[in-house]
């Protein structure tokens, strides 16, 4: 008989203590995921780990975020896994202070895997947030040393005379001597002031805001500031809102989508339209190639008469700005433009509250979303350092800096 083969049983028996060697690593490992995260687990009371898979999959449909972050379990959820969640806490009650502890104890990106911050991110949101005037004012005075935007946000007559020489942001070898012609669109002194509005709203762009129902929250903001002419039309509205103060345009929208105005420009002025009451804000002297068509927008605007400001950034306040969040952490080609409106925003704001910044794949239940609430075109690799900059802001909403908003409104 075949069975009786002394090799073949031989054979049996190897694969068989393969087997058991792979049943102990197995253990090893289980045992030591056990003893490495298990606490931290049942300290949250979380308790949606491999063990209970079956709520792993689909748990953002059970509870409601929301308007002041806090979750509400359903009556389907049974109080099992989420007795947790009874309301939303002062955010300096000693729970509170624990869990903005865990988030700030995660001092590099790199040190937890992404879950884990997103663990910890929700298990933050029972918590009331509060502004924190004693870190805020410090934050903002280290900003006022080092960036100064009551005076340097954007190009005046006042911070540029007629004949500076202007060092590009990128081209530094670049010089742009301010003449006559350009001094005249410049205004006269910087048109903000430090602390000027109560409260601001900075919208990023991310996906993470649709179906978000911001849009009423937003609009009632003081001062709202948005990045590269994103859509607010109608279809939108509901997440987004429509109120906008600041617009930045980045001068590659212009090139792309208008030819760099040499063409028609009534396209670009219907554009405009829909941001009646916004400054306009560009980066004219980020390199060569933006000034030009920089300084073309605002031509259109005179012709079609329009009262819209147009602003252009100083490009020394830009270096300023990488600069200082190089000392954060923040390494990237260059800051997004979100990163510079809510760096001006903490100079020029009381409260600064974040919608729509939120640089990854993943809402913080795990669920996947598309890379702008309006498309899912994705960036450059390696051109923003997007988680890097959420981190810090993560950080800051947990000291009461700011407020960043990844949940939905009402
Ligand atoms: C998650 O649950 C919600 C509500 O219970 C449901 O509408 C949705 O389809 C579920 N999603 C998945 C991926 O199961
Ligand atoms: C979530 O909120 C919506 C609208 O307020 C409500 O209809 C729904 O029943 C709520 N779901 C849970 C689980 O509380
Ligand atoms: C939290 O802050 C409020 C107001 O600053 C204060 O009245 C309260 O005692 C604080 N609570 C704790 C637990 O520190
Ligand atoms: C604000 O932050 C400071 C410094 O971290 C802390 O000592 C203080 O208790 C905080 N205040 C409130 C009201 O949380
Ligand atoms: C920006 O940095 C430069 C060089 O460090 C410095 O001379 C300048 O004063 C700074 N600008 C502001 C507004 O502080
Ligand atoms: C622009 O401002 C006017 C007057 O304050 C206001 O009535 C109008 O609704 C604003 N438009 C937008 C789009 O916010």
């Amino acid at each position: 008989m075949g069975y009786a083969d002394p090799t073949s049983s031989r054979d049996l028996l190897g694969s068989r203590t393969l087997f058991f060697i792979f049943i102990c690593a197995f253990a090893l490992v289980t045992l030591l995921q056990q003893i490495l995260y298990g606490r931290n687990y049942i300290k949250r009371g979380l308790q949606f780990s491999w063990q209970t898979g079956e709520e792993l999959g689909n748990w953002t449909g059970i509870f409601n975020f929301t308007d002041d972050g806090a979750v509400k379990t359903g009556s389907h959820a049974g109080g099992r896994y989420f007795e947790f969640y009874e309301g939303p806490l002062d955010f300096n009650s000693t729970k509170c202070l624990e869990l903005r502890q865990d988030i700030m104890d995660v001092k590099v990106l790199s040190m937890v895997k992404e879950s884990e911050l997103f663990e910890r991110w929700k298990s933050l949101q029972i918590c009331k947030w509060q502004l924190n005037t004693t870190e805020a004012n410090s934050f903002k005075s280290a900003l006022s040393r080092c960036c100064n935007a009551p005076t340097f946000l954007v190009t005046t007559q006042k911070n540029t005379p007629l004949g500076t020489k202007l060092r590009y942001e990128v081209d530094t070898s670049g010089i742009f001597q301010i003449n006559s012609e350009i001094f005249k669109i410049f205004p006269k002194e910087m048109p903000y002031y430090r602390s000027q509005f109560k409260k601001c709203a900075v919208i990023g762009n991310g996906g993470i805001l649709k179906n978000s129902r911001c849009g009423k929250e937003i609009d009632n903001a003081d001062f709202v500031f948005r990045c590269n002419l994103p859509p607010i039309s109608e279809k939108y509205i509901d997440d987004v809102g429509k109120k906008t103060d600041v617009v930045t345009i980045n001068p590659s929208i212009i090139t792309d989508r208008f030819n760099k105005l040499e063409k028609w420009r009534r396209p670009f002025f219907e554009v405009l339209q829909e941001y009646e009451n916004a400054s306009l804000l560009l980066p004219a002297f980020y390199n060569t190639r933006n000034t030009d068509v920089s300084i073309r927008v605002k031509y259109v605007l005179d012709d079609f008469e329009s009262q819209q400001a147009v602003y252009y950034f100083h490009p020394l306040y830009l270096i300023n700005v990488s600069r200082f969040w190089l000392t954060q952490g923040v390494r990237a080609k260059r800051v997004s433009s979100g990163l510079i409106l809510v760096t001006a925003a903490l100079e020029l704001c009381e409260e600064v509250h974040l919608y729509g910044f939120w640089g990854f794949p993943m809402n913080p239940s795990g669920i996947f979303i598309t890379h702008h609430y309006y498309d899912n075109v994705k960036p450059r690799p390696g051109f923003h350092a997007m988680p890097s900059e959420i981190f810090n802001f993560i950080h800051m909403h947990s000291k009461g800096i700011l407020r960043v908003h990844t949940g939905s409104c009402s």
